[in-house]
């Protein structure tokens, strides 16, 4: 361990995925918000979590309608990924004022945003009050893509121009530099 040293920042692992999340609820109407804290959990079923401190207005929500939507932004859509980040669905239409577009999901009771190229609809399985942020785990029920990004099934991630979130800063991604056991390839 020479030459290491420890450090106080709560963002210790990069870069993540940034990522719009829809939600609904009977009274409060539709909502999104922006989220860093995601990720894949399980293959099989497919889920994803989102970690959402329950101060935000979308934690109310989803924690009520048990469902949310994940949906992946292009570079194109920063600007309004960063909006939907810093207002609250509390203070008017986010959706609105951020020139986005709600559609109905087709498993669950959350909207979709269409702009985004990639969605998810996740249904809640499990609440994990974990300290600031409550986990929202949600099987993947139903997911969609733009009909230009999909080939043979499989979503061809180079037409997609994909945005990450490193410590406070929004990265774009560059080229791509390798393949899934391409290390194995070259060893035989
Ligand atoms: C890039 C980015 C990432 C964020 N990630 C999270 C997150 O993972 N969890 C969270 O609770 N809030 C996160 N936020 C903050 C919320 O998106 C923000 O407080 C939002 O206004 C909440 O909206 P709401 O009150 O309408 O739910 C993030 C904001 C930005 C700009």
């Amino acid at each position: 361990m020479n030459d290491k040293v420890g450090f106080d920042a709560a963002q210790v692992i990069a870069p993540l995925p940034v990522v719009l999340v829809g939600c609904a609820h009977a009274e409060l109407g539709l909502n999104l918000l922006t989220i860093a804290w995601t990720g894949i959990d399980c293959s099989d079923p497919p889920a994803i979590h989102v970690s959402i401190r329950p101060e935000r207005h979308s934690h109310r929500m989803i924690a009520d309608s048990g469902c949310f939507t994940v949906n992946l932004p292009s570079r194109a859509l920063l600007r309004q990924v960063d909006l939907c980040g810093i207002v609250s669905g509390r203070d008017g239409d986010k959706w609105r004022r951020a020139g986005l577009t709600p559609l109905s999901g087709t498993a669950v009771a959350a909207p979709l945003v269409a702009e985004c190229p990639v969605n998810f609809e996740c249904a809640v399985k499990h609440v994990v009050p974990l300290g600031v942020h409550t986990m929202f785990v949600g099987e993947v029920v139903a997911r969609h893509a733009d009909d230009n990004l999909v080939r043979g099934g499989r979503l061809d991630f180079s037409k997609l121009a994909l945005v990450a979130y490193v410590n406070g800063e929004y990265w774009s991604l560059g080229e791509r530099i390798g393949t899934h056991g391409f290390s194995g390839r070259e060893r035989a």
